[in-house]
């Protein structure tokens, strides 16, 4: 796990949507990841922040991104032959043991660090629905190649009604889960949106991992940034399970800025975007 970050030439850029780009690079020499797992990736005079893997192969990854906020702005103006530095992998992963069976809720962003999980349980013969929500058609992340891939099994949701049915993904859950029980519920995106998975999961007794997200320094557990209870967010998760968040007293409520303070999740989230 290489600790100091390397330089890597951006090979490729996809715009997935008018706000989100994905960002293509060979593996830093001697590294592989899971799903789930993150990089932390440094623009120089800017900033470095934890991202997760959107495409996982033995060679290439890729890197999906909002354009909203300074870094973010910033590698949104890169292409191919842009040097972007990288250390990590970083953090846990989703744990596919055991699973035959799976739903998959994705709520805006949160579709990055899912789709290489959507591959791979596809390729393991899982049985998997997923579940993609964002606020507008036009902000549905790798909307074209899961209908591709899924079908039926593809249940698409829009705040506004402009693609798919108009609510939230957790009513979307709550109707699959009224007509039956999966082995697990993976989830991301925002916080509230996965709180509330988390609570129907609770409900019909069935598991689920979901992975958070929140403000990182060092990434491997070493400076106390991320923690959430007694927790450490990069080290312990990104990916946590039900039980693990049932207990929590921070999960759905609360978050840390820079500085340490405590705010609820709609001021952090104010403050991630600048
Ligand atoms: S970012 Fe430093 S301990 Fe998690």
């Amino acid at each position: 796990m290489p600790e100091l970050p390397q330089m890597v030439e951006v090979k490729k850029v996809v715009k997935e949507t008018p706000e989100h780009s994905s960002y293509y690079f060979d593996f830093p020499k001697g590294a592989s990841a899971q799903p789930g797992q993150f990089l932390m990736v440094w623009l120089p005079g800017i900033d470095e922040k934890p991202i997760s893997f959107s495409k996982i192969s033995s060679r290439e990854c890729a890197i999906t991104v909002q354009c909203k906020g300074l870094w973010s702005e910033k590698i949104c103006g890169f292409g191919q032959g842009s040097k972007i530095w990288v250390r990590g992998p970083y953090g846990n992963g989703f744990s596919l043991e055991g699973v035959k069976k799976a739903i998959i809720v994705a709520g805006g962003c949160g579709s990055a660090p899912l789709r290489p999980l959507m591959l791979k349980c596809l390729q393991q013969g899982i049985e998997t629905k997923v579940v993609l929500g964002a606020q507008t058609a036009g902000k549905l992340l790798f909307r074209k190649g899961l209908e591709g891939e899924l079908g039926d099994n593809l249940y698409i949701t829009t705040d506004d009604g402009s693609a798919g049915q108009k609510g939230f993904t957790t009513d979307s859950l709550k109707e699959l889960l009224s007509k039956e029980k999966p082995d697990i519920v993976y989830s991301c995106g925002p916080e509230v949106m996965m709180k509330g998975v988390l609570d129907l999961c609770v409900k019909k007794k069935v598991q689920c991992q979901l992975s958070l997200e929140r403000y990182m320094r060092c990434g491997f557990g070493i400076c106390g940034q991320c923690v959430l209870d007694d927790l450490m967010v990069c080290k312990d998760g990104p990916v946590f399970s039900s039980e693990q968040l049932r207990k929590s007293k921070e999960f759905g409520k609360t978050a840390r800025l820079k500085s340490g303070k405590e705010v609820s999740l709609k001021q952090y989230a104010d403050w991630r975007q600048c």
